[in-house]
């Protein structure tokens, strides 16, 4: 294995370029190795980036070589007291030089600063990440189940909502907002204690990237999903959309918070054109999966969910809440 000369620091809006040209490379020639796409992976758009960067500037991370390339980037980002990283990579060229070893453990460092639970997901079919995870100190835990939901053909159930019964969370007023978000907060802290979805919720809308509904129960908060409506990639034109996070409160009904806000996504993803939806439930709510796929969600493959060893205990144990939300972006 050849060396290089390489330092680490905090990546910056200038950086955002060139990582969206190294990802968009390295995830070509995964994609190729692996599941073969037809086409070179287009880039994704600076303004994403940004807003990916956006929840911890100090650990979101490149790699430059002395003579001032890019060789390498990792990507970050912490709810709360729960951090995971992802998307990370190194240019094929410069693979094997242990600069992802380093970002790795920078990042972990980082982000074991602020969270109990530091963790990430990867696809099952790189047994080389898995084995790069397990040597820089994760573990496997349960799989993430990545679900799929058509909204044409889930029309009958789901359309038909009135568009004054949609809350969205970007509509309310100062007040309202902030007496949401503390009704988001709580199904989030009983969910993981210290998770919290807050800034996620601001800066999904804050970047016109989708936007938040929320479910009530009398004047509660019962479940929320933010919805990604603008796709990663620039020109993406495959009419989907992501559930990015769906949770509900542990005493809700589930099943009809689950529908109200199944029905408020559909109204307002129809209507922009969208026709389908993508969303992952971490193995820890497989309880959940049933009532998922009674709600037209069908599985479409797997990721592998990892935690560093140092992590809290529930990181490595089942819950029977409803929370969907993946560890990478
Ligand atoms: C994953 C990636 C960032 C790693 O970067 P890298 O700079 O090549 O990684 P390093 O050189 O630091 O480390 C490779 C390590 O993995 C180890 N490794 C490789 N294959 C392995 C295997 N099958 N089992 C165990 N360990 C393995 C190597 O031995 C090496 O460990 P060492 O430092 O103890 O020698 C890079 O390969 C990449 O960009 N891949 C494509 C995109 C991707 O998969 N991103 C991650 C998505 S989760």
């Amino acid at each position: 294995m050849s060396s290089l000369d390489f330092a680490i620091r905090r990546m910056v809006d200038e950086d955002l370029a060139a990582v969206a040209e190294i990802e968009a490379g390295v995830f070509t020639d995964w994609y190729r190795k692996y599941r073969k796409p037809q086409n070179p992976l287009p880039e994704r758009t600076v303004e994403e980036l940004r807003y990916s960067t956006s929840f911890d500037p100090e650990a979101n991370l490149v790699a430059i070589a002395a003579d001032g390339a890019m060789v390498g980037f990792v990507l970050a980002r912490t709810w709360g007291e729960v951090g995971w990283f992802g998307t990370f990579g190194v240019p094929t060229q410069f693979q094997g030089m242990s600069i992802g070893r380093s970002l790795i453990e920078v990042v972990t460092e980082q982000l074991k600063r602020s969270c109990r639970i530091v963790g990430l997901e990867t696809m099952p079919e790189s047994g080389s990440n898995i084995g790069l995870y397990t040597k820089t100190g994760f573990a496997v835990t349960f799989p993430t189940l990545i679900l799929d939901l058509s909204l044409i053909k889930q029309a009958d159930r789901l359309s038909g909502m009135d568009r004054d019964d949609v809350i969205l969370w970007g509509r309310g007023d100062e007040a309202t907002k902030l007496s949401m978000l503390h009704g988001i907060r709580t199904i989030a802290d009983a969910l993981v204690p210290g998770l919290d979805y807050t800034r996620e919720i601001k800066a999904i809308c804050e970047y016109h990237l989708g936007e938040t509904v929320v479910a009530m129960d009398g004047g509660s908060v019962a479940g929320f999903a933010a919805v990604r409506t603008v796709p990663y990639r620039g020109s993406d034109t495959t009419g989907r959309g992501y559930i990015h996070i769906l949770a509900i409160h542990p005493d809700a009904d589930s099943e009809a918070v689950l529908l109200n806000l199944l029905r408020q996504i559909w109204n307002r993803c129809a209507s922009i054109g969208l026709t389908r939806l993508v969303t992952g439930l971490g193995g820890r709510y497989q309880s959940a999966l049933g009532l998922l796929m009674r709600n037209g969600f069908m599985g479409v493959r797997a990721a592998v969910r990892m935690a560093d060893r140092s992590s809290a205990p529930e990181a490595f144990e089942l819950s029977t809440a409803v929370n969907l939300a993946r560890w990478a972006g």
